[in-house]
């Protein structure tokens, strides 16, 4: 059998009587987009995180767009981020006609390096996206106070990072706003595609409310220009149900981490390290190998283990980037991290005997 980097069909097993019930309620409400499923759902997210609502979306890009422009970002203003992220952070700039700008990256923990980001300010300077990769959190005491001075607005991209401690707090907690995405591979992944505006400004919240139904506060009339981006029944119901299980799936993450700490130590991999400050939920486990990164994946997926890298590229030299204007060698930690970054198999339903598994063959092939 294969040990594949992130498989939903050992939680499917174990939820399906509950999840095909959850759906049968929403069949038969009568109500299948905008009810009372996804405003509940939002508001256990806000439970959850301890802030004044959520707004469901329809992915986490969406929710990254919708975030930023309810907090004001427009066309022709900049935004602040890391070239090591998943391609939709950058996109979501794009679709509001915003620009995206780099800083690098810690080389500690692969997260953006707040200290970087004061020379990256312009007049045109916005907003600050913090993406909380790979399941912990950008150092945001310094990143808050930095935007309180510069007038900037904080969007914590929690994509990777829900159930992260930063400090006492959750992510997507500290900043004006924060967006989730509940693409099925996430720590709380729905059956298909969901995302979440949430934040403590009423006003923010509801301008979100609106821009994900067209721009809309009464039926049939647009205040503003909008989008159609809802989180539906059926998933909201589902998400509903996984949520109160997040927190023991963490612990297991963590667990899972930490056997394979134990027995990769001293493999000639470089392993993950959790920062001071968060609580890592091991969304993803990465490991560094300094020069045959590709060699060890091939020989790992000879033996079925299948890893995966996340990234390989960084945005800024990709193609699709090609008239931000960036060169390679302006971002060296993060394009040195690409070449040498990969991910093992981690999914709270993977058995102990895999992990050991995938070690001893790690071990062997390194
Ligand atoms: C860091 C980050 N931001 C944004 C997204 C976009 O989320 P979605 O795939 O739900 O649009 C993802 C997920 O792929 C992500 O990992």
């Amino acid at each position: 059998m294969p040990i594949n980097v992130w498989d939903y069909l050992r939680e499917y097993d174990e939820l399906r009587d509950e999840i095909l019930k959850a759906v049968d309620r929403v069949f038969s409400s009568g109500r299948l987009v905008l009810g009372q499923e996804g405003i509940k759902f939002e508001r256990e997210m806000a439970s959850y995180l301890g802030v004044a609502g959520g707004v469901g979306v329809n992915s986490g890009t969406d929710a990254i767009y919708i975030a930023l422009a309810s907090l004001g970002v427009k066309a022709g203003d900049e935004v602040i981020t890391v070239p090591n992220t998943a391609v939709p952070t950058v996109s979501a700039i794009r679709t509001l006609g915003a620009k995206p700008v780099f800083v690098d990256i810690r080389d500690d923990d692969f997260l953006m390096d707040v200290a970087q980001i004061e020379a990256a300010i312009t007049p045109r300077t916005k907003a600050i996206i913090p993406v909380h990769l790979y399941g912990q959190c950008v150092d945001l005491e310094p990143l808050m106070r930095l935007a309180e001075m510069h007038g900037l607005k904080v969007m914590e991209d929690c994509a990777q990072a829900q159930g992260a401690l930063y400090k006492n707090s959750q992510a997507g907690s500290v900043g004006h706003a924060s967006s989730f995405s509940f693409y099925p591979t996430k720590v709380l992944g729905a059956y298909g595609d969901g995302g979440m505006v949430l934040s403590n400004d009423e006003a923010a919240l509801k301008l979100a409310r609106s821009l994900r139904f067209y721009g809309m506060e009464t039926q049939y009339y647009s205040e503003r220009h909008g989008y159609n981006s809802r989180l539906d029944e059926v998933q909201a119901a589902i998400l509903s149900l996984k949520l109160p299980l997040v927190n023991g799936w963490i612990d297991r993450r963590r667990q899972i981490a930490e056997r394979y700490n134990r027995g990769l130590k001293d493999s000639g991999l470089s392993l993950p390290a959790e920062n001071a400050h968060s609580r890592h939920t091991y969304y993803v486990y990465v490991v560094e190998h300094p020069s045959d990164r590709d060699g060890v994946l091939d020989r790992l997926a000879k033996r079925d283990i299948n890893c995966n890298v996340s990234y390989r590229w960084p945005i800024h030299i990709m193609r699709g980037s090609t008239d931000l204007g960036y060169r390679e060698g302006q971002f060296p930690v993060a394009e040195r991290k690409a070449q040498r970054i990969f991910s093992l198999p981690m999914y709270p339903h993977l058995k102990d005997e895999e992990v050991d598994t995938v070690i001893n063959v790690l071990r062997e092939v390194v």
